[in-house]
């Protein structure tokens, strides 16, 4: 096993430490400090020293629970396959001589870009090596794999197993790529109309409402035909301060009043990570990732870059509002890919809506909600609802990153109400088709659902 790779990066992990240590204590001015650039998922808010260093700098625990703090729901509804408490157990004590798995940055060390894989991920690529050396005499298929191999073939991960384990595949190993159409659930929460706390507005803020319809005739005519108007939210719902005043461009809070929990998962969001942070909204020319059109590079995220103020069109929301921005090969092919041509069917009244398959479909899934707080697909809202425990509720989930990656987090909530779970596996593991949008069949085989049938028999 690579020894020599893991010599380096204990060094370099002492290494920096010291660095940071010494100029911690001389420095005054604190970006002088960042000298190496946070990761992918958190160079967005590295200016914000305080998110994750909470108190003063204080060490391990500080941090941990800042990780905790922001990441511990996701993991939590992840299942996590390697929590915590496993680490804290006596008898896996000698796992943690190399890897101590009970700390976060033992793995996803922060400040040193170079050395990190995707997902923040700062181990070299055969980790699992070190507890499961021995998982190639337990099973004859696993004999000759390579330990680099385990999390990047699409078999396992190691937090969010939700679609991969044994038992799954195998009650998933049969059916036909394609299920049949219409099958995802409509959303169905209620907004928690928290305005109604508001104070009323002033007779002069009344008045100026009254002018401001008579004044914007379009606007108002998008208004009657909304969502908002059949749920008698007026004007004011929106255009109001909190004091009792017009207010004449209403933000996040104003949304936030009567939509918590979408607000919630947008602020969790790459999205909307900036504002949560306290900074100016994430606009394209913060990303150093991804590439967006040139003339959206200061579009600011807000609820209204996907949906219109008046008009809140989902189907608009769904896709050709995220084609404003993003620009990257997978979304410039989404419109030319079998699921952008049933979408533009759709549109086109040649289809039913609830057949599209938008870029929402897959980011913002639809997800059902229960007590225990489970997200799953249409065929589990069904059932659930068939239990006469009717506690189910449907809505968007607004948080982009809860399904992206690993990819294998989409199967479960997207793609399996459509496809099979052999299918959707080939499908997510073929780079290919990632870039082109899912345009044709896929071209790699991922064998662990034959694997666990053929254990199972
Ligand atoms: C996304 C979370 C995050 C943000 C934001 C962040 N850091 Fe860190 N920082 C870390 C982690 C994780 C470590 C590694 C701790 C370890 O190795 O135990 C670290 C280590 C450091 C260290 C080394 C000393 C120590 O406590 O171990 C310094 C100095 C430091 N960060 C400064 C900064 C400054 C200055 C900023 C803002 C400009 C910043 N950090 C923003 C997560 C963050
Ligand atoms: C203030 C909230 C916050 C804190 C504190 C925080 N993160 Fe994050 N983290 C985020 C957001 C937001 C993202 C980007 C969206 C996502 O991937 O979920 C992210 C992304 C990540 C990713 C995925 C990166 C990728 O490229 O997919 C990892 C891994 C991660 N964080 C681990 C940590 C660890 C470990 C700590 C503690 C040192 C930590 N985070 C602290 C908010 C936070
Ligand atoms: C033993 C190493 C290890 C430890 C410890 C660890 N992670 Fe991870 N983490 C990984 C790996 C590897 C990935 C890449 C995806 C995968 O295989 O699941 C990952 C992915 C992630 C992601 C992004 C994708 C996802 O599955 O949600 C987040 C967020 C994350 N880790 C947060 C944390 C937090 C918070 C902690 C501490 C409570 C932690 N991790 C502890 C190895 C580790
Ligand atoms: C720091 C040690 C450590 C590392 C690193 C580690 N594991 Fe584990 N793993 C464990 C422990 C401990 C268990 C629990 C064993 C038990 O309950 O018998 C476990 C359980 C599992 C299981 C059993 C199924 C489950 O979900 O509970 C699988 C599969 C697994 N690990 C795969 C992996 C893969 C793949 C990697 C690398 C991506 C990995 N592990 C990395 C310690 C580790
Ligand atoms: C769902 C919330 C909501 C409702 C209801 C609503 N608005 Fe708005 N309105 C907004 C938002 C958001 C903006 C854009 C603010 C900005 O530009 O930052 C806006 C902008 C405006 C503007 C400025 C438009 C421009 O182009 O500069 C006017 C005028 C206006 N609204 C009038 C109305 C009138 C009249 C009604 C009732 C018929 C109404 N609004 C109902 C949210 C709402
Ligand atoms: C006074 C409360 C209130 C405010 C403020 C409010 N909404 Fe709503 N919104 C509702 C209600 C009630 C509905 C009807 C459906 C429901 O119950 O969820 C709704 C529905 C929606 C829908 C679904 C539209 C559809 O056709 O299905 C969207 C999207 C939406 N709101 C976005 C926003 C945005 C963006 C803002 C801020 C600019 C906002 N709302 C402000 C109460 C509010
Ligand atoms: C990245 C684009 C995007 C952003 C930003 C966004 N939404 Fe949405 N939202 C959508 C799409 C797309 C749908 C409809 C998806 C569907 O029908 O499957 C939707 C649906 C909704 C719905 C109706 C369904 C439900 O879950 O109740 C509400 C309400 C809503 N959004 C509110 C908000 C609020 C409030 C914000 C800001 C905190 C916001 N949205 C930000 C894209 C977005
Ligand atoms: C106003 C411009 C804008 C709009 C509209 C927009 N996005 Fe984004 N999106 C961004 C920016 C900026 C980022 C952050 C990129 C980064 O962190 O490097 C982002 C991040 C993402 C990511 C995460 C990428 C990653 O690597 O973690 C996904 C997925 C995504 N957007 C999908 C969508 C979808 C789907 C829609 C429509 C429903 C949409 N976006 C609408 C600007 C936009
Ligand atoms: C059939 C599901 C599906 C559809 C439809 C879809 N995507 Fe994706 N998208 C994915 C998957 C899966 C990934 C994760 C790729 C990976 O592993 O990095 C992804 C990745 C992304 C990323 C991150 C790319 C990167 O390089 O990190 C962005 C941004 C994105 N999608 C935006 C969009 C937009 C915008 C649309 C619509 C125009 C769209 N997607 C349509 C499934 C889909
Ligand atoms: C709402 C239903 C739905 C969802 C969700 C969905 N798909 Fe599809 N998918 C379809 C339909 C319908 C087709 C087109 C069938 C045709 O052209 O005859 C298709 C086609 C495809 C194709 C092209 C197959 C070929 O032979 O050309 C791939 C690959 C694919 N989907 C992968 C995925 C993946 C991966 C996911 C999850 C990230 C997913 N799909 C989510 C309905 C869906």
């Amino acid at each position: 096993m690579k020894q020599w790779l893991w010599g380096i990066w204990a060094l370099i992990t002492l290494g920096l430490g010291g660095y940071y240590g010494h100029t911690l204590l001389l420095a005054e001015n604190k970006s002088a400090l960042l000298i190496g650039q946070a990761t992918h998922g958190h160079y967005q808010i590295e200016l914000a020293c305080s998110s994750c260093h909470t108190s003063a700098f204080g060490g391990g625990e500080v941090l941990q629970n800042a990780c905790v703090d922001c990441h511990g729901d996701e993991l939590k509804a992840a299942h996590d396959s390697h929590p915590r408490k496993k680490f804290t157990d006596p008898r896996n004590a000698d796992l943690l001589q190399i890897i101590d798995a009970r700390q976060c940055v033992s793995c996803h060390n922060e400040h040193q870009r170079e050395q990190t894989h995707a997902m923040g991920v700062t181990l070299p690529d055969d980790y699992c090596y070190h507890c499961h050396k021995e998982v190639g005499q337990n099973r004859a298929s696993h004999k000759d794999l390579p330990f680099d191999s385990c999390a990047s073939a699409g078999c396992h991960n190691y937090h969010d197993n939700r679609a991969l384990y044994e038992d799954f595949l195998v009650a998933n190993a049969q059916g036909d790529w394609l299920k049949a159409l219409n099958q995802l659930a409509e959303p169905n929460r209620s907004a928690r109309n928290a305005q109604k706390h508001w104070p009323p507005l002033s007779n002069q803020a009344n008045a100026q409402a009254s002018a401001e319809q008579q004044a914007h005739a379009q606007i108002t005519a998008d208004w009657a035909l909304s969502a908002h108007a059949q749920a008698q939210v007026s004007c004011v719902g929106c255009h109001n301060d909190g004091q009792g005043q017009w207010l004449a461009k209403p933000a996040l809070a104003q949304c936030q009043s009567c939509h918590q929990d979408e607000s919630a998962e947008f602020l969790q969001s790459k999205h909307g990570m900036r504002l949560a942070a306290g900074l100016t909204p994430m606009t394209p020319a913060h990303s150093d990732a991804l590439a967006f059109h040139e003339q959206a590079q200061h579009s600011e995220q807000s609820c209204n870059s996907c949906h219109q103020p008046h008009r809140q069109d989902t189907r608009h929301a769904a896709a050709s509002a995220c084609l404003a921005c993003h620009n990257d090969e997978h979304s410039a092919n989404y419109w030319a890919s079998p699921h952008g041509q049933i979408t533009q069917q759709a549109l086109d009244g040649q289809r039913p809506w609830s057949e599209a398959v938008t870029c929402a479909t897959c980011h913002l899934p639809r997800v059902v909600t229960n007590k225990q707080g489970v997200t799953s697909n249409a065929a589990e809202l069904a059932e659930a609802n068939a239990s006469g425990k009717n506690t189910a509720q449907v809505a968007v989930l607004h948080n982009q990153n809860i399904t992206l990656r690993p990819n294998e987090k989409m199967l479960r909530p997207v793609c399996m109400s459509c496809h099979s779970l052999p299918f959707a596996i080939d499908a997510l593991a073929d780079e290919a088709l990632l870039n082109n949008n899912f345009s044709g069949p896929p071209a790699v085989h991922v064998p662990s659902v034959d694997w666990a049938v053929e254990r199972a028999k």
